[in-house]
């Protein structure tokens, strides 16, 4: 190999390394399809996105527009069937299936709606789960004890989840996906089964870890009072991504909803 060829070739790798570093997630192009009995749905077609390293972004749109299809890409719970996948720098649509959960289990934070713990389980073992498949979990009793404390949960960490209210329940779970210290935490409507307070709490919570702990976070909604605790809103229909602005635009949480709604009745967004 030549000079000029073997420079080359360095350079892109670190071109690859650095953009990895900058932009934890990388979607190029994806489409999912699903079989619906004689029919072929296209849940996600040809969606690119990337998230920048500490950015909070919401995922916005209509039931059936292809929000959790395209978290569950990202998260690696399936693959795209064109298309590729990149979060922290390896491509997640080339994985195996035993590679993709190893992945899944180290690099990504997931949380959901339904908060997803085991019930036989302390809130505290709940949170130590993740490191626990890895053989880990004995090392990490200082990691345990700070996020414990910063998510308001000291006094409940031997409760078990039939003891906690659904908030607190939803902290553990904030706790489940960080405990790892994960490239992208990714959230499926995680305020769906709370009250509206309690809701926001949780939302302003998870941009404060954003903010404080740099953490990369892509929430699915479809509640403009969740999606305005993000920098960057992508609104999808049908699919596709339609459009996104950045909350920073919207002096209050009325504007982002009105704003949202002009969007979403447009003429050229009707299906
Ligand atoms: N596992 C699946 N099998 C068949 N169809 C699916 C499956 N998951 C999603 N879909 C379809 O893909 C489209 C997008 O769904 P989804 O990503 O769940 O949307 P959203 O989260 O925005 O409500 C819908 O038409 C839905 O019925
Ligand atoms: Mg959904």
């Amino acid at each position: 190999m030549s000079a000029t060829v073997l420079s080359a070739s360095v350079a892109k790798t670190l071109d690859t390394a650095l953009e990895s570093v900058a932009s934890p997630v990388r979607i190029e192009s994806a489409t999912k399809r699903f079989k619906q009995g004689p029919t072929t749905i296209e849940a996600i077609r040809q969606v690119s996105l990337s998230i920048a390293d500490g950015e909070f972004v919401a995922i916005m749109g209509a039931s059936g527009s292809g929000k959790s299809t395209l978290l569950h890409v990202t998260a690696g719970l399936t693959w795209p069937d064109a298309g590729n996948v990149f979060v922290a720098g390896s491509d997640l649509s080339k994985m195996c299936d035993a590679a993709l959960t190893r992945f899944r289990r180290r690099k990504i934070g997931l949380i959901f709606q339904s908060f997803n713990l085991i019930p036989s389980l302390t809130a505290e073992q709940n949170i130590l789960l993740p490191l626990m498949a890895e053989g880990a979990a004995a090392g990490q009793r200082e990691q345990l004890d700070a996020l414990l404390e910063r998510l308001g949960m000291t006094s409940r960490r031997r409760h078990r989840p039939d003891a906690l209210s659904g908030g607190e329940q939803q902290r553990v779970a904030i706790a489940r996906a960080l405990i790892t210290s994960p490239a992208v935490v990714l959230a499926d409507e995680p305020t769906g089964s709370l009250d509206s307070v309690t809701g926001q709490k949780i939302c302003q919570l998870l941009q404060e870890l954003c903010h404080e702990q740099r953490r990369t976070i892509a929430v699915v909604t479809h509640e403009p009072a969740v999606a305005r605790w993000a920098s960057r809103v992508v609104v999808m229909k049908d699919g596709q991504i339609l459009t996104e602005f950045s909350t920073a635009e919207f002096g209050n949480p009325h504007a982002l909803a009105a704003h949202y709604q002009d969007i979403v009745n447009a003429p050229g967004a009707e299906s």
